[in-house]
């Protein structure tokens, strides 16, 4: 087997799994969750898990990448427990899953790049959403997403990915900014921000049995957990990175991002008349689209908005494709090239039903943020917190005199103990949800 790549430097590491992080899951899936599950109330929840079980739970996936330096199916093996490949397999069929419909979402945000160029939606934002999110040609826009991912993946880490990333990511960041203003600028912001910002405790009390197993799948879903992404990013790190500092910065900027891509959104939400409690996919799209209709030199806003969403979407999409083809690559010793291009139309096809039919959409999504990824993610923690031996030891190395004493220590008790409680009551609650939904589509296709 031909050497495996490393990342060139550890600023690139950490931009990649940024980039993986800061996606369609901070512009696209947080506002219509945020919208669905009354605002300020469910953002509460979804920072408060970001912080007990994002964080630590990053670190589980970094230790048994970097321990392993392999891909999540053989990771498993590789340190000594082969029985446990079921969940690296899990994970697998969960990024074919996510990518598939990703793509699908990445290609509306092509379409409506090209869109606010030429000024195809002004007259009306919510009939073109109809006409073109579903059918033939966003099919053909989920075709060019995937020929862009695949395009960058066949490069390899450093030159594909790292090189990528670094590019993307700031020009996320300064045009998130930008945006941010605009948003601010327009009338009717205020009544966005309060809705936003004002949480109300008694909402958080009668309804967190329905909050919690959202506000978690969002947290995972924004920073690529549950499914192996960030344990394949970390099997190309050295042996000396301080990986809890490495966590802190990207947990920290994808919240950041999440939280300012609120501060735009809302606030255009509001200032067009769009209820953000109107749930579905389309939010950001009619929105967005009635709001930038309205606003001065729409194309140009249009363009470097829909611009920055792709942006955004390719970076992740690149780190879920990267999960498989790192299996690919590494299990059945096939050349990088051919495993990128054998997988995309692999996910192609997978993503073919989402792009005709939005309940299937819809389905694929919350199968994988309130099941797939919790599921993953619980199995990861129960192995890494009871099984893999090594895992103090992993996240020991590199850390700084001031914590190595307490802690990995804390941190393994804290894994072993809440994280699987709460992976459990989250499994348990969104089991009965999923249950629900899966039935009203059925009941709704007959
Ligand atoms: N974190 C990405 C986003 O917020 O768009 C989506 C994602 C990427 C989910 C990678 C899972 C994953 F493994």
């Amino acid at each position: 087997m031909s050497e495996r790549e490393q990342w060139g430097t550890r600023i690139g590491f950490i931009l990649a799994a940024v980039g993986s992080a800061v996606g369609l899951g901070n512009v696209w899936r947080f506002p219509f969750q945020v919208g669905e599950q009354g605002g300020a109330t469910f953002l509460l929840m979804y920072v408060a898990i970001i912080l007990i079980i994002g964080l630590p739970a990053m670190l589980v996936e970094f230790t048994i990448g970097r321990r392993s330096q392999r891909n999540p199916i053989d990771a498993f093996e590789k340190l000594g427990h082969r029985e446990w490949s079921f969940v690296g397999i899990l994970a697998v069929i969960t990024g074919f899953i996510i990518l598939a419909y990703y793509s699908v979402v990445a290609g509306w945000t092509i379409r409506y790049t090209g869109a606010s160029i030429t000024g195809a939606y002004f007259d009306d934002p919510a009939g073109y959403f109809g006409e073109v999110s579903f059918g033939i040609e966003a099919l053909g826009f989920h075709a060019v997403f995937m020929v862009i991912a695949v395009g960058i993946v066949a490069f390899g880490i450093k030159r594909g990915i790292e090189a990528c990333t670094k590019i993307l990511v700031p020009a996320i960041i300064v045009l998130l900014l930008g945006l941010i203003v605009f948003g601010l600028t327009l009338e009717g912001a205020g009544e966005g921000l309060t809705y936003y910002l004002t949480p109300e405790f008694d909402a958080l009390r009668d309804n967190w049995m329905e909050l919690l197993p959202s506000a978690a799948g969002q947290a995972l879903f924004t920073l690529s957990l549950g499914m192996g992404a960030m344990i394949t990013y970390s099997s190309y790190i050295a042996d000396d990175d301080n990986l809890v500092v490495d966590s802190g910065w990207i947990v920290g900027f994808n919240t950041a991002i999440a939280l300012m891509a609120g501060l735009v959104i809302f606030p255009v939400l509001f200032s067009v008349g769009v209820d953000p409690a109107d749930p579905g996919p389309g939010a950001l799209f009619v929105g967005f689209g009635e709001a930038i209709a309205e606003a001065p030199a729409s194309e140009l806003i249009g363009a470097f908005f829909f611009g920055t969403v792709v942006i955004a979407a390719v970076s992740s999409g690149i780190s879920i494709l990267e999960v498989i083809v790192s299996f690919v690559i590494d299990h059945f010793e096939v050349d990088r090239i051919p495993a990128t291009i054998g997988v995309g139309v692999i996910v192609f096809i997978v993503g073919i039903p989402t792009a005709f039919d939005g309940s299937i959409l819809d389905l694929y999504d919350g199968v994988v943020a309130e099941v797939l990824l919790p599921l993953g993610m619980g199995l990861l923690v129960l192995f890494a917190g009871w099984f893999f031996t090594d895992a103090k030891d992993e996240l020991l190395k590199g850390l700084g005199p001031a914590t190595r004493d307490w802690l990995p220590t804390v941190w393994l008790w804290h894994i072993r103990t809440v994280i699987l409680a709460v992976a459990v009551l989250v499994l348990i609650l969104s089991s009965g949800g999923a249950y629900e939904t899966l039935m009203e589509i059925l009941e709704a296709t007959e």
